[in-house]
């Protein structure tokens, strides 16, 4: 057997991968030691609260432990309708539909938007889920710079395309940093393009009560800006979302192609998330409370100002960047740690993420053992 026949190559890849520092391995985290958790995207701790826990429960007795079928066929029920329309009212934006994740709902509407007379400038630092769906759709990338609005706008004036589309995060899952917003909002508007940005990391953290930062700043009722986002981290539930003109969800229910050829949203996600929103409504200084831990734990790690949940502090290699997960866990703390390939720069990071239900104990915990770490780690 030679090492390119199967399964050879396989093995051959796995020791490279150890031997760069760069294996990924699965653990159960609801096992051993329990950990402080500063890795999850639970920002507003409700995936294990009990009122979200029971719409879950509520929604698979009435409807069922799965949609059954596409949405066009038979999939649709009445509580997706219902939760589109609470997200769309919370959010600011005309309608909106959702999907089985986060990740489908990019796929759909990039696949469904982009034509081959499309330009698709996509953030350096955008995705792997936005990536995938460049890959699917037939219109030309381009990848900008991160937050660099004069190359976006020399990529979109200059197009040789009809149509454009801009991908962006609101706030970035990896840096934590926010997009300017505003200033793209206006360079699509100006230039005939179309926004999509995805507020996966910042519903229910920025923004008026948690409604994002496009609600923000004044633009969920623009034509030409289309929003996706997850159920699956401040809500705590699982599941996708995009926002947008009724004309845009119309558009998607019949040409993408990741909406159509996917089994409905479960009803358990679709009950869950909507006690979670109901949740986020009766308590508005949730997304304050988490920016505010945010700013604490960024201050004992050496992160930059967060613009929502997320910290990156950059790490001089990946090996070094796993140690810092092992020591802070050998403290009582999760933290993630993202490496190549998963990184576009190729720069290691520790990933830390605040929670709006930690106690003050848990956050002096949390203080203590990152500034250990910052110090060293990081040399
Ligand atoms: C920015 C961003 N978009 C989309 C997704 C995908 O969402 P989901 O987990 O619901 O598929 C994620 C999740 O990791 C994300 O961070």
């Amino acid at each position: 057997m030679t090492e390119s026949s199967f399964p050879a190559w396989l093995a051959a890849q796995a020791a490279q991968r150890e031997q760069l520092g760069l294996t990924r391995r699965l653990a159960e985290s609801d096992r051993g030691e329990p950990l402080l958790d500063l890795a999850g995207n639970d920002y507003l701790g409700l995936a294990r609260d009990a009122r979200v826990v029971a719409g879950a429960v509520a929604a698979a007795r009435a409807y069922g432990a799965g949609a059954t079928a596409s949405r066009l066929v038979s999939g649709t029920l009445s509580i997706h309708t219902e939760l589109e329309q609470a997200m769309a009212a919370f959010t600011g934006f005309a309608s909106a539909l959702v999907f089985s994740s986060g990740y489908h709902a990019n796929l759909s509407v990039i696949q469904a938007l982009a034509d081959r007379d499309t330009l698709i400038i996509s953030d350096a630092h955008i995705h792997a889920s936005v990536i995938d769906a460049c890959r699917l759709a037939r219109g030309t990338v381009t990848v900008t710079p991160h937050n660099d609005v004069a190359a976006v706008e020399r990529a979109v004036a200059g197009r040789t395309q009809r149509r454009a589309l801009v991908l962006i995060e609101t706030i970035y899952s990896v840096l934590g940093d926010a997009a300017p917003v505003a200033a793209l909002a206006e360079l699509a508007a100006a230039h005939d393009a179309v926004l999509v940005a995805d507020e996966a990391h910042a519903l229910g953290v920025a923004g008026p009560g948690g409604r994002g930062l496009l609600a923000a700043h004044g633009l969920t009722r623009r034509p030409d800006v289309i929003a996706t986002a997850t159920l699956s981290k401040s809500l705590g539930a699982q599941g996708g979302l995009v926002l947008g003109l009724p004309a845009v969800r119309e558009h998607l229910v019949n040409r993408a192609r990741p909406f159509i050829y996917d089994t409905g949203l479960a009803p358990a996600a679709a009950g869950s998330a909507l006690a979670a929103l109901r949740v986020i409504i009766a308590a508005p200084e949730l997304a304050g409370r988490v920016r505010a831990h945010a700013a604490v734990l960024a201050g004992a790690c050496g992160a930059g100002p967060p613009a929502g949940a997320v910290l990156s502090v950059p790490m001089p290699g990946p090996r070094e960047a796993l140690a810092a997960v092992a020591a802070a866990a050998g403290h009582g703390l999760r933290i993630g740690c993202f490496r190549p390939p998963s990184t576009p720069d190729g720069i290691s990071r520790l990933r830390l993420t605040a929670h709006a239900h930690h106690t003050g104990e848990e956050l002096a915990l949390a203080v203590k053992v990152l500034r250990h770490i910052a110090v060293t780690d990081r040399r």
